[in-house]
């Protein structure tokens, strides 16, 4: 095939393992789909190499090289979905402002918004095709070199996880600059994350028309909010997303599952479960049965496995394995981790963890129990 026909969004090769489409779709599948945040990262010595010496959204500008990154995890471990190499803070240079990753630091911004009047600064129509063209262009390259393997996740951040890196300017352990927006200039930020959405559906749009099979919404700040500032900035949002998507999306004929991901969020868990996306990402501070109670069967859930348990022996990953089975049952359930990978972790030790997951809902198959749904 020439170069030119790999970026077209047509004749994709055909599907071959659609477990992880069917668990969100609270199917049978042969066995729990699993695959994990941040696959795409710095524990593999093959994506530090493609890596090395480059700018980290250079990468990200470059259709090739997010669809090499994206494939590397696939070829070392049998995860039944992909996700696009890409970053949530794209958006915000979409929008108008500088975004560099520092080495040791993480993402910075030289001039984040400090008052109401920086809204000025920003974008307010963006043209999404033109400024974020380049990831429609890797998710449509990637889509092809898969060879229809497994389904190939698209995402976004949600918009008060972008306003507070917005704000902020960087990582941070308070978060006390952006969150002192929303009780000191609480329309300013109604007025941003309101930009915010209307930037992420059309986002989420392109990236299905590029080929994405399935959305995930990573509210990664969610657990900085209390209750009632979780349901007042981010809970509207994150709920016009999903609706909006959806609406568009059936217009034009189409359905793709959507994951919600609001980290640390558990005070907000019955809300999540409906907001219409079809599943819950969970971090690891909630327990299993506890989450099949509180969404009611209506939801898929994905997670939760405490990242750093991969720093466990196999056999120990193994144990944590089954028992979280056992606390999500088979159906309806997309086996991951609470968060993402970290730089440090051992390769073997990822694996370890997708093998326990298939050896052992394979194993509850054969026993009878086709999953209780946590009932
Ligand atoms: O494999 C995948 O999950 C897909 C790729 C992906 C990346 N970032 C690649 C990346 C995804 C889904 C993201 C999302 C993202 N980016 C989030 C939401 C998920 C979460 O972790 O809560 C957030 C908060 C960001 C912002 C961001 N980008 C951070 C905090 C960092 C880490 C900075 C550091 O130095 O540790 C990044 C950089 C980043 N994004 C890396 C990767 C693989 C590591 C840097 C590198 O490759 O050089």
């Amino acid at each position: 095939m020439s170069k030119d026909a790999l970026m077209l969004p047509e004749a994709f090769p055909q599907l071959q393992n659609d477990t992880f489409l069917r668990a969100t779709r609270r199917e049978a599948t042969e066995h729990v789909p699993v695959w994990c945040m941040r696959q795409a990262g710095r524990y593999l010595p093959e994506f530090r190499e493609s890596r090395a010496g480059k700018d980290f959204f250079e990468t990200c500008r470059s259709p090739e090289a997010c669809c090499e990154l994206t494939l590397q995890p696939l070829r070392r471990f049998p995860f039944d979905a992909a996700i696009i190499f890409s970053d949530i803070l794209v958006i915000p240079q979409a929008m108008g402002m500088e975004v560099q990753m520092v080495a040791g630091k993480g993402p910075t911004f030289p001039e984040p918004l400090k008052e109401p009047e920086d809204l000025q600064r920003l974008q307010a129509k963006v043209d999404v095709g033109k400024e974020l063209g380049y990831v429609f262009k890797a998710i449509t390259l990637t889509r092809h070199k898969i060879e229809g393997k497994v389904p190939l996740i698209g995402f976004t951040g949600a918009p008060w996880t972008l306003m507070s890196y917005m704000i902020e300017g960087g990582g941070s352990k308070t978060f006390s600059k952006a969150k002192r927006w929303l009780y000191r200039h609480p329309e300013a930020s109604h007025m941003l994350l309101r930009m915010l959405t209307d930037v992420i559906v059309e986002y989420l749009l392109g990236q299905v028309a590029a080929g994405a099979q399935a959305l995930q919404v990573f509210e990664s700040h969610a657990g900085i909010l209390g209750p009632d500032e979780f349901e007042a900035f981010s809970l509207p949002y994150l709920r016009d997303i999903a609706r909006c998507v959806k609406e568009k999306l059936k217009e034009s004929g189409k359905d793709v599952p959507m994951i919600v991901f609001a980290k640390d969020a558990h005070y907000g868990l019955e809300a999540l479960s409906q907001c219409q996306y079809e599943v819950v990402g969970l971090d690891w501070t909630i327990d299993p049965r506890a989450a099949r109670e509180r969404t009611g069967g209506k939801v898929s859930l994905q997670g939760n496995m405490d990242p750093c348990a991969l720093y466990a022996p196999k056999e120990r990953i193994s144990d944590i394995v089954k028992k979280m089975l056992e606390g999500f049952g088979t159906t309806g359930y997309i086996a991951n981790l609470g968060h993402g990978l970290y730089p440090d972790m051992d390769p073997e030790h990822v694996g370890a963890f997708v093998e326990a997951v298939h050896r052992h809902s394979r194993a509850d198959k054969c026993n009878g129990g086709g999953g209780s749904g946590g009932k």
